[in-house]
């Protein structure tokens, strides 16, 4: 039987949504009320798990999300006050992500999802990202241009509700976070190293060293950031041992180069759309050098720009719990079973459940 089946009436009336994330490196969990707003956002990052390795290593990250999971519902519930027969909803990253790590956290919602009962739902992780900015004051009105620049994606969308969504451009090789992370390991920072090359960055100096602004001129909306890499790789080799200012310099320049394109893309695509509000949501968000440049620009222009708390940019369960409430309200359906989409492009995920992969 679908797992969603028989619970028509949910729509109406007030519900505790728990959230699951587990697509990567992080297990978030949260409680969110439709009628309270959000009552726990518990996490455990891998990161210490997986700094040894310079990456993700994928099979000890599922591993790891089974062991942190249940604990972290514990962890949840008790932040909230209330109990786990209070969910009336349980909503699951189903993708894209970690075919492993997501199949955690889809098994663990189903299960509960049976044992309650209650529905559960498969919620787009970059549909998470792209909502949670709705979850902190103010909020963004429909429609807006939303920027995602995660570890895995650097696009571009036109929002114009939960879940209509058109691509504008993405990036046709690496992610900007991508991109960050690169280059923190070519500088010796470990793993992952954007927020990390972004307090070097701090200390030094922007102009000290040109790099490319790939595609910046370009008629498109697309980006491109496996030039600006290679260029920041091929000037440390010429440079050879750097010390700490150095190392700084380089950090700064390379945010400088990745900071001018995604603002100047960011800037054409309101205009292209004709709109005046800018949303920006995934893990580079936190970044604070784009956040005081798209401030910058979006006021210069009459225009705003809206992004989430910091603890919101990077994955959480909160933005998974609270994407499923507003789609639920849309009237969305329930999962049938928990498959999980590893490769899933936003795009078909907002044509629905008949064109998911
Ligand atoms: O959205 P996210 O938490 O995970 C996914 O990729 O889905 O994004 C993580 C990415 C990483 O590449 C990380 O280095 C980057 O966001 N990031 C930053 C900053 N904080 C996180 N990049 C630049 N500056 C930051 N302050
Ligand atoms: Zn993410």
């Amino acid at each position: 039987m679908p797992l969603g089946e028989g619970f028509p009436a949910l729509r109406s009336t007030p519900l505790l949504i728990l959230g699951i994330e587990t697509s990567c490196d992080e297990t978030g969990v949260a409680l969110y009320d439709t009628e309270t707003g959000l009552l726990a956002d518990v996490l455990h990052s891998q990161v210490m798990l997986h700094a040894a390795y310079g990456g993700v290593v994928p099979e000890l990250a599922s591993r790891d999300h089974v062991r942190r999971l249940l604990p972290l519902l514990k962890g949840a519930l008790e932040q909230s006050g209330r109990r786990i027969d209070e969910v009336g909803l349980i909503a699951f990253t189903q993708g894209p992500g970690l075919g492993g790590a997501l199949l955690v956290g889809a098994s663990v919602a189903a299960g509960i999802g049976l044992a309650l009962p209650c529905p559960v739902v498969g919620i787009h992780h970059l549909e998470g990202h792209l909502l949670s900015p709705l979850l902190a004051e103010p909020r963004p009105a429909f429609p807006f241009v939303a920027l995602l620049v995660s570890g895995g994606h650097t696009q571009l969308m036109r929002v114009d509700g939960v879940g209509r969504y058109a691509l504008l451009g993405e990036t046709l090789d690496d992610a900007a976070g991508e991109a960050f992370d690169k280059t923190a390991t070519v500088l010796g920072l470990d793993y992952p190293g954007g927020p990390a090359l972004a307090r070097l960055a701090e200390h030094g100096n922007a102009e000290r060293h040109h790099f490319p602004r790939p595609m910046l001129s370009s008629a498109d909306l697309d980006f491109s950031f496996s030039g600006l890499k290679t260029a920041v790789l091929t000037r440390v080799r010429e440079l050879g041992s750097l010390d700490e200012r150095a190392r700084a310099d380089i950090a700064a320049s390379f945010q400088a180069a990745i900071v001018d394109v995604l603002a100047a893309k960011c800037m054409a695509a309101l205009e292209r759309e004709g709109l005046d509000r800018l949303v920006v949501a995934g893990g580079v968000g936190a970044n604070a050098s784009l956040r005081e440049r798209l401030e910058r620009a979006t006021r210069e222009r009459g225009s705003e720009v809206f992004f989430p708390p910091a603890r919101l940019c990077t994955d959480n369960g909160a933005m998974i719990a609270f994407a499923a409430a507003l789609k639920h309200r849309e009237g969305e359906h329930a999962a049938d079973g928990f498959p999980i989409y590893p490769r899933w492009d936003l795009a078909s995920a907002a044509r629905g459940p008949q064109s998911t992969p």
